[in-house]
């Protein structure tokens, strides 16, 4: 059965591309339902649109206040029926009236190899504290910020001569692979949340 997925945005969008792409390309049984942007203009509505896929944009005075967006954020997600909420690139958590409508549903991509490095400037942060190994989580949301059950994380080393750009862009690849990978685990129904909180992926 194909699902049914919202994905959420606040920016360029390129994981959102990534997705697309990977959908496109065949072996993921998914359909992206709709693209929620906490904000109007941004590049991941064009990418959406160009893909044909519906789009919503919130307003300023939607987003203001955070149970004011989730209202409407949770109305647009459930009018379309989705089964997976995917935080691509969106920039601020989501409250507990959308993750209360999609329980262990909502896939939070991280730029840093949680727990170490939470918050909105992972790569930054990780960079600055000189770790040599650092990568990228996609994780459940829950009810505290990057925190959740974590699905998948791949290490990306930090090198001798890179700069935050540098490390930024290897970042971005290895984003652009593993959040397509986790949607299709889920999309296959292979990943479970055990009674002690740890995803465990179904092997074949
Ligand atoms: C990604 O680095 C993601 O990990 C972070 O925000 C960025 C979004 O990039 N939370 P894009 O909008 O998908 O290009």
């Amino acid at each position: 059965m194909t699902i049914r997925l919202g994905v959420l945005v606040s920016g360029s969008g390129s994981n959102l591309q990534a997705l697309i792409d990977a959908i496109a390309a065949g072996g993921i049984d998914a359909e992206i339902a709709v693209v929620i942007s906490s904000r109007p203009g941004v590049l991941a509505l064009a990418r959406a649109a160009e893909a044909g896929i519906e789009t919503v944009a919130l307003s300023p005075d939607d987003y203001r206040y955070p149970a004011v967006a989730d209202k409407r954020i949770t109305a647009e997600l459930t009018a379309r029926d989705v089964d997976y909420v995917v935080m691509a690139g969106y920039m601020r958590m989501l409250g507990s009236r959308v993750l209360s409508a999609f329980p262990d549903r909502v896939i939070n991509l991280h730029p840093a190899l949680l727990p170490s490095f939470p918050g909105a400037s992972g790569i930054e942060d990780a960079f600055k504290a000189g770790v040599k190994v650092t990568g990228v989580t996609v994780h459940f949301a829950n009810e505290v910020y990057d925190e959740g059950p974590i699905i998948a994380q791949r290490a990306v080393p930090v090198l001798e001569g890179d700069t935050i750009e540098s490390l930024a862009a290897r970042m971005h690849e290895v984003e652009h692979e593993l959040l397509p990978e986790v949607v299709r685990l889920c999309s296959e129904g292979r990943v479970r949340i055990d009674s002690d909180r740890i995803v465990r992926i179904d092997h074949e």
